[in-house]
C-alpha cells in the first residue's frame, strides 16, 4: 500500500519537471551531476495527476511522545552542577525553545520504517534515566540515543555558527552569543554539547557508527570553512554550494538515518536506502530553507530574511537567478557588499526564475529522498508501513514549508 501512496506522491510533486532537468543538463558542466540528472530524467514518471489523495499521517504526531522522551534524554545528558554552562547549554533544549527536531522526528520514523514489529509503548514513553556512558541494550534505545546524539550535534553546530556569523537571533529568542553569555561561552557550550554527544556515541560500542557520527562532524567543519573560504569563482558556482550543502547539511540527516539502519542490523540494502533518503532530503530541505530566505518574514522564520544575502552567500536561487540575470556576478563576487547590493539583488532573483528553478531543483531532491524509500523491501509490520507513509509525508511538508 505504502508504495503506490510513494509512488502517487512522486508522480504528484513532479509532473511538470522535464523543462528543469532539461534547462539543468543545458547548464551544468559537472559529469557527474549531469549523469545524476540525466538517471533521474529516465525515471520520470511517465503521466501526471494531481488528483491524488495526500496521506494523512502526521510525522510529528506519530513519534511525539518518543520525541518527548529523546528531549528528556538530552537534558538528562547535558546537566551539569557548573550553573553558567548548565544555563548555556540548556539554552536551546528547553521546553518550547527545542525548535521543530526535525532531524530526530525522522531519525525515530526511519527506525521504524525498517522495524519488523513495534516496540513497546514502555521503550517509547519511558525516560532512559541512565547516564550517557552506560550502554543501552535495546535496539529501539541504542536508535534513540543516535536521535538524541544528531540534536547535541545539530545545536552545537548552531551555537559554533552564529558566533561565526555574528546572529543575533535564532528560533525568535536572542541568539546565545548574543546574551550574556556572550561569544567565548557560546562556543565553549557547544564545545561541551559535543562532548557528551561524544560519550554517548562511545557507550553504544559499535565503531561503524562512531565513525559515522564524527564524519557529520568533520563534514560540518569542511562546510563551513567551504563557505566561508569561497574564492570568488566559486562562490558563483553551483557545484561548491552543492558540495557545502551536503557537507554543511546532508550528512548530519544521511549518516544519522544509516547510524540508525546499522544499528538495527538490517541490509546492506536497508542501509544504503536509509542513507539515501536522508541525503535527499537534507538537499531538500536547505534548498528550501535557502528559497524561504528569499519569500519568507522574519517573524516566520525567527531570524531576519534575506540573511544569506547580507552574510555574503550566494545560495541556489541567486545561482540560477545569474544565467538569466548577469548583472549579478559582479555583485556575487564582491558578497553584496557593494552599496545597494543586497536589494539589488533581491530584486534581479525575483525577476528571474531564479526560485523556481531552485525549488524544481528541491523537489529533485524529494524525489529521490521518496525513491529511496521504494526501494526498501517490503514493509514486515503495520508500524513499519505507517513510519513510510509518515516519511512520505514529511518529505512532502518539508518542501511546502513556510518556516
Ligand atoms: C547553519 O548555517 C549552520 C550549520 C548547518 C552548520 C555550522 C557548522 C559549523 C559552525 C562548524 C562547527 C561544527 C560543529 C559540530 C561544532 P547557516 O548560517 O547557513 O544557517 P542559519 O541561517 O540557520 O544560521
Ligand atoms: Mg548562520
Amino acid at each position: 500500500m505504502l508504495r503506490s501512496q510513494a509512488s502517487k506522491v512522486v508522480t504528484l510533486l513532479f509532473s511538470g519537471r522535464q523543462r528543469f532537468l532539461q534547462s539543468c543538463l543545458s547548464t551544468h558542466t559537472s559529469p557527474q551531476l549531469r549523469g545524476a540528472l540525466e538517471e533521474e530524467q529516465q525515471e520520470q514518471p511517465s503521466k501526471s495527476n494531481n488528483n491524488y489523495p495526500k496521506p494523512e499521517i502526521d510525522p510529528f504526531s506519530l513519534v511525539n511522545e518518543e520525541l518527548n522522551t529523546v528531549s528528556e534524554r538530552v537534558r538528562l545528558c547535558i546537566s551539569t552542577d557548573i550553573p553558567k554552562l548548565s544555563t548555556a547549554a540548556n539554552y536551546f533544549f528547553k521546553h518550547g525553545r527545542e525548535g521543530k527536531r526535525l532531524r530526530p522526528t525522522v531519525l525515530l520514523l526511519m527506525a521504524s520504517a525498517l522495524a519488523s514489529s513495534s516496540p513497546s509503548p514502555d521503550l517509547c514513553t519511558v525516560v532512559d534515566t541512565s547516564p550517557a556512558s552506560v550502554h543501552p541494550n535495546h535496539v529501539r534505545r541504542r536508535q534513540q540515543r543516535i536521535a538524541e546524539i544528531t540534536e547535541l550535534i545539530h545545536v552545537a553546530s548552531l551555537l559554533h555558527d552564529d558566533v561565526l556569523d555574528e546572529a543575533s537571533t535564532r528560533r525568535g529568542l536572542t541568539a546565545l552569543n548574543q546574551t550574556d553569555a556572550g561569544n567565548k561561552l557560546a562556543i565553549l557550550a557547544g564545545d561541551f554539547l559535543l562532548a557528551r554527544a561524544s560519550v554517548s556515541l562511545a557507550s553504544l560500542r559499535t565503531p561503524e557508527v562512531i565513525a559515522l557520527m564524527c564524519q557529520c562532524l568533520e563534514h560540518l567543519v569542511m562546510g563551513e570553512v567551504l563557505q566561508m573560504g569561497a574564492s570568488p569563482q566559486e562562490a558563483a558556482s553551483m557545484e561548491h554550494y552543492l558540495l557545502k550543502t551536503t557537507y554543511k547539511t546532508a550528512t548530519l540527516f544521511a549518516n544519522g538515518c544509516r547510524s540508525v539502519a546499522v544499528l538495527g542490523d538490517h541490509s546492506q540494502q536497508e542501509v544504503e536506502a536509509a542513507w539515501a533518503y536522508g541525503r535527499h532530503l537534507g538537499l531538500a530541505f536547505q534548498l528550501v530553507d535557502d528559497i524561504l530566505d528569499f519569500t519568507g518574514s522574519s517573524a516566520e522564520l525567527g531570524k531576519p530574511a534575506l540573511n544569506d544575502l547580507r552574510s555574503g552567500l550566494s545560495t541556489a536561487p541567486v545561482l540560477f537567478a545569474a544565467e538569466q540575470r548577469p548583472e549579478l556576478l559582479p555583485m556575487m563576487k564582491r558578497r553584496f557588499r557593494g552599496e545597494g547590493d543586497v536589494e539589488a539583488a533581491k530584486v534581479a532573483v525575483e525577476s528571474s526564475d531564479g526560485i523556481h528553478r531552485a525549488r524544481e531543483l528541491a523537489m529533485t531532491h524529494a524525489k529521490g529522498a521518496l525513491s529511496a524509500l521504494e526501494s526498501l523491501p517490503p514493509e514486515k509490520c503495520s508500524h513499519a508501513e505507517e513510519a513510510r507513509a509518515a516519511l512520505v509525508q514529511l518529505t512532502e511538508q518539508s518542501l511546502n514549508r513556510r518556516k
